[in-house]
């Protein structure tokens, strides 16, 4: 079942009243030992309904289901100590009513030991944002491009262009006023960013939306360079993991066509020859 609370865990308070400071860093995690590498690094670990796309081969964060969020958040949870673990509310999961929402993020929490959810939408979500804020459920809320709604905004485009800015302006300062603890800025031009990190309370955490926000947000398989070719303009690659682990995959199928592998020190030795156990029971 859940976690026992870690008392020297970051909580959302803390992070609330980070705005301003120094920047927030935030990366997503999807397993245990991806969670155990950011942990040191990070204040918010999210686990984001983009594991649908990530590690799961979806076409969209559509497909996502609760149980896929809470068999995460379980494997993440298992990897942290420090960090501040952020559970994503997948589509369909809370857009129904306040008491729909309720329901499920008092399973995520109670089932994963997260300790808040982050959720999509702005304006329309303020109600179900406080319903869950005055019950113990700290909201992180998403605004400008937000990935559920790919259909309505017919594209993963940039939001936020020209007149479209002021929804944006109000969305991010709706879920401010109903109790979000920080908001998640997608994809939104510089300006609007700044403008939006200026006149909000809570910190803003940016991905695609400059570093003039509180934080910043990246999927981690993304700034690994494990996520195929996709190379979106606001992702800078830290690292080329995926071309690493092809080379290493080639050069392990080679040399097993070519019975290099495995070579002497892989091979166990005929214990008749006169072998020896080790201390961990292994035969040298
Ligand atoms: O699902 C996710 O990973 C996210 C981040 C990119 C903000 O929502």
């Amino acid at each position: 079942m859940s976690a026992v609370a870690n008392t020297k865990a970051i909580t959302p308070p803390d992070i609330r009243s980070r705005k301003g400071g120094t920047p927030l860093v935030c990366l997503t995690a999807y397993t245990t030992p991806v969670a155990r590498l950011v942990d040191p690094h990070c204040d918010v670990v999210l686990v984001g309904d983009s594991v649908g796309m990530v590690l799961h081969g979806l076409p969209s964060t559509l497909g996502v289901t609760l149980e896929m969020m809470i068999m995460h958040g379980k494997a993440v949870r298992r990897g942290l100590e420090q960090a501040l673990m952020v559970v994503d509310m997948p589509f369909g999961s809370y857009e129904e009513s306040p008491e729909q929402a309720f329901r499920n993020a008092a399973r995520v929490m109670a089932e994963t030991g997260c300790a808040a959810v982050k959720l999509e939408g702005g304006a329309a979500m303020a109600d179900t944002i406080s319903f869950l804020a005055g019950r113990g459920v700290p909201v992180m809320a998403h605004v400008g491009l937000t990935p559920q709604a790919v259909n309505a905004f017919g594209g993963y485009r940039l939001q936020g262009r020209g007149g479209d800015a002021d929804r944006i302006r109000r969305d991010a300062l709706a879920v401010a006023e109903a109790g979000a603890f920080a908001v998640v800025l997608e994809k939104v031009p510089e300006a609007l960013a700044r403008g939006i990190t200026a006149e909000v309370a809570i910190p803003t955490i940016g991905i695609g939306a400059s570093a003039a926000c509180d934080g910043q947000i990246l999927v981690v398989d993304d700034m690994l360079g494990l996520f195929g070719d996709f190379r979106p303009k606001f992702v800078k690659r830290y690292a080329e993991l995926g071309q690493a682990a092809e080379a290493a995959i080639a050069a392990y199928a080679q040399e097993v066509r070519e019975r290099m592998f495995p070579a002497a020190e892989h091979v166990f030795a005929d214990p008749l020859k006169g072998a020896h156990a080790t201390k961990s029971g292994e035969a040298a």
